[in-house]
């Protein structure tokens, strides 16, 4: 089966096609340290089997974060503690990567400021933010490159930029959210290829770039928008992990694989592309790589549930390799 055999991002090799989605786990201490919870959490879907392992946001500043409790980057002394995460996971022979994040207006953690590219809140639960200087920008651009040294430092296999949900970089993509006049509301990627230029000043590894390909809201982008911004993206990253939503309070039909016409839209600009949403089902991730959607599917929830969904899968083929051997007991 497609879904169990190797494949790569760049340069870097990934055992299968399984990729654990970024989850927020909302642990970690209020000074964005890691904890011994997310040492094993990561390790188990590693031992588990899957190649590649995208760990949840990741704030590079500290009012960049979505809670107070989510993992920082913004300083060094992170760095051994993600180190800790990183080491864990390689143990278990897999891979890992670091989502690095902004939550921008939808920051719902202490801070002084909350930052956007327009003075607009996400919804009356949220603050109104700040609409950002040109200072305030290049800060944060430089933060990005900053997190991008720790994560070298600490040992990931890959950075992911998060460009999708809602949070920073996708608030200056969309036109729901990013009213400016000036050049960063004119192109409104800007922004987020001056992310990726200072991230490249740092790290030679692979790069993955999160998207919402679709806003569900009439003024937002749609997947034709998104065809044209990648477009601007050859060379510049490796892999497009496609999702959709978030930019705005809205809801939507969501259904397994309810996002695999856009991951394959994006794939056939001639981008590798993880994709998913809803999946549980081995038979559905199978054809969504056969059909040419994807390359990787990522599993979110399924991996919350069941961490060892590579090993239980490939028991049911009877491949018996992926088995660990302290669990063969378990799989007779
Ligand atoms: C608990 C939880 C936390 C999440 N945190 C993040 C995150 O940090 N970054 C991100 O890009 N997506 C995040 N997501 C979205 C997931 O990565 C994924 O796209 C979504 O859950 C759909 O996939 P699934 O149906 O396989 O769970 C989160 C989802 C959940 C359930």
């Amino acid at each position: 089966m497609k879904l169990l055999t190797k494949h790569h991002i760049g340069m870097l090799e990934l055992k299968n096609r399984v990729v654990m989605a970024p989850m927020c786990m909302y642990v970690a201490t209020e000074d964005g340290l890691s904890t011994p919870f997310h040492i094993v959490h990561y390790s188990t879907r590693a031992y588990g089997g899957v190649g590649l392992i995208i760990q949840e946001a990741t704030a590079v500043e500290a009012r960049g974060r979505i809670s107070g409790n989510d993992l920082g980057i913004w300083s060094d002394e992170h760095i051994h503690g993600l180190k800790q995460i990183v080491d864990g996971v390689h143990l278990a022979d897999s891979k890992i990567g670091i989502q690095l994040a902004h939550a921008g207006r939808k920051c719902l953690a202490k801070a002084e400021k909350i930052l956007a590219p327009s003075e607009i809140a996400f919804n009356a639960k949220y603050p109104v933010p700040s609409e950002m200087s040109k200072d305030d920008i290049h800060t944060v651009i430089k933060a990005f490159g900053e997190a991008a040294v720790r994560a070298k430092k600490a040992g990931y296999d890959l950075v992911e930029i998060h460009g999708a949900h809602g949070y920073l970089i996708n608030q200056f993509l969309s036109p729901l959210v990013n009213q400016r006049e000036d050049e960063y509301g004119i192109d409104k990627s800007r922004f987020l290829l001056e992310v990726i230029t200072e991230v490249k000043k740092y790290w030679t590894g692979p790069i993955s770039l999160r998207l919402s390909a679709e806003e569900y809201a009439e003024e937002g982008n749609h997947i034709l928008d998104t065809l044209k911004l990648v477009k601007k993206l050859h060379g510049l990253v490796d892999v497009i992990n496609v999702s959709s939503g978030g930019v705005v309070p809205v809801s939507f039909n969501v259904f397994p694989g309810y996002q695999l016409e856009f991951a394959k839209a994006v794939k056939e600009q001639g981008f590798t592309v993880i994709g998913g949403g809803l999946l549980t089902q081995v038979e559905e991730m199978e054809t969504a790589i056969l059909d040419g959607s994807v390359d990787f599917v990522f599993l979110g929830r399924e991996l919350l549930r069941n961490p060892y969904f590579v090993m239980n899968t490939a028991k049911s083929q009877d491949q018996m390799d992926w088995i660990i051997k302290p669990y063969e007991r378990g799989y007779l």
